[in-house]
Parts: C-alpha cells; sequence; structure tokens
C-alpha cells in the first residue's frame, strides 16, 4: 500500500488547482487519489493524506469538519495540511519561512505571501486577524490527536466577481483583501515535493 490522498475543500475553485498542483507532484514518486472532501469515503486505503482548504471565515468549515471527524484514522497516518488565504501577517520576523514551526509542527509558508505589519510590536486588528497563530491554531486545536507532518501556508486567489454577496461583503470589509491572484506554483511544488520523504 503506497497510495497517497489528496483531499481538498474549496468555495470559489482555486484551492482545486492548488491541490492538483500537489498531487501532480506527489504522482511523481506515488500513486495518488485526488477528490474533494465530500467524496472521500475510505480512508483507511492511503497510506498518507493531505487535506487543504481555504481561509474562509476560519479555516474552511467543511475541511475543519473532516479533520475533526476523522482525527482518529488520520493520526494513524503521516498527514500533511495546507492552507490558502490572501493576506498574511508576517510575524516571522528574523525567521526564514521555510522553517518556522507552531506547536511543533513544522511549516511551508509561501515566501511571497506575508505581509510586515505598518508597526511591528503593534499590530491593528486586520493584521491581527491575518496572523499564523490566528489562522493554524483552531486547526491543531480542531483535532489535538492529529500531528501533521507538515502545513503548508500558500496564497489563493480571490476574483470578487465569483462569490456570493455576503463572502464579497466579508472579503472586502473585514480582510479588506485586494483582489488578485497570489498562487505561487513554484513553492507549491517545493512543499509537496519534499512531502512523505521518511
Ligand atoms: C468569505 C471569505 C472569507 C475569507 N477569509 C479570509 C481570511 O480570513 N484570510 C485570508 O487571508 N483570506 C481569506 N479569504 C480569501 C480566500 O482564502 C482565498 O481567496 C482563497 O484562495 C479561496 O479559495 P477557493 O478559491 O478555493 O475558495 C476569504 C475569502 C472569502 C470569500
Amino acid at each position: 500500500m503506497n497510495k497517497i490522498l489528496v483531499a481538498y475543500a474549496t468555495n470559489a475553485g482555486s484551492t482545486a488547482k492548488i491541490a492538483e498542483a500537489v498531487a501532480a507532484e506527489l504522482a511523481k514518486s506515488a500513486e495518488v487519489d485526488i477528490l474533494p472532501l465530500e467524496k472521500v469515503t475510505v480512508l483507511d486505503e492511503y497510506s498518507a493524506v493531505v487535506l487543504g482548504a481555504p481561509m474562509i471565515l476560519g479555516w474552511h468549515r467543511g475541511a475543519l469538519a473532516f479533520l475533526k471527524r476523522n482525527q482518529d484514522p488520520l493520526s494513524r497516518v503521516p498527514l500533511a495540511i495546507f492552507v490558502t488565504c490572501i493576506s498574511l501577517t508576517n510575524t516571522l520576523t528574523g525567521t526564514r519561512t521555510d522553517q518556522a514551526s507552531l506547536e511543533g509542527v513544522p511549516l511551508f509558508v509561501d515566501e511571497k505571501l506575508p505581509r510586515a505589519p505598518k508597526k511591528p510590536g503593534r499590530l491593528s486588528l486586520k493584521e491581527r486577524y491575518a496572523t499564523l497563530g490566528n489562522y493554524l491554531q483552531p486547526i491543531l486545536k480542531a483535532a489535538p490527536a492529529v500531528k501533521p507532518v507538515s502545513i503548508g501556508v500558500f496564497g489563493g486567489s480571490l476574483q470578487y466577481f465569483n462569490l456570493q454577496w455576503w463572502a464579497a461583503l466579508f472579503a472586502l470589509l473585514i480582510i479588506q483583501a485586494q483582489p488578485g491572484d497570489k498562487r505561487n506554483w513554484n513553492a507549491i511544488k517545493t512543499w509537496a515535493s519534499g512531502l512523505f520523504k521518511e
């Protein structure tokens, strides 16, 4: 058994494309299934799992629920998580973004994504909202039995025209994000190519 599952949730489609890129990279050395979360029915036939989803009012609700619900099987295989988002405050001063960690979990942060706070040491509400800790701690808390081998944090894509009105309103008012495609395919491939090597 050497089959890897790449499972993902998406709201507007950009995370699905990232999941495809991760799967393509992994497929160079293993058999890979790629499935949207709602189509995942079995986990025990996989030797490793990648779970990816965007920040949508916290990490995608479906992904959090999936992680909680499958805590038991996911704690028995190497699990890598990836998170897509549009804004990230750089709280990693002096640390290379591919060598950071949170609660002992190695992080791989797309180096093009983090923005320095306007006043280091005094983050605004929006900057505090967009920190790694605020994004990732709820994911780790949701499934304490699971210890991911890595969490990748990548830029996603935000296009207002393909959002529902409530989603556009939230993105505009709360995260005040500029639309655009921040996906960095090199960072995504680099992360995927280093997974499950031990
Ligand atoms: C309602 C909503 C809430 C979002 N919340 C955040 C957020 O808190 N932080 C962030 O950086 N990006 C946030 N985003 C941006 C998305 O994470 C980003 O656009 C992502 O690439 C969407 O992935 P998808 O195309 O797979 O749905 C939000 C987008 C929407 C529509």
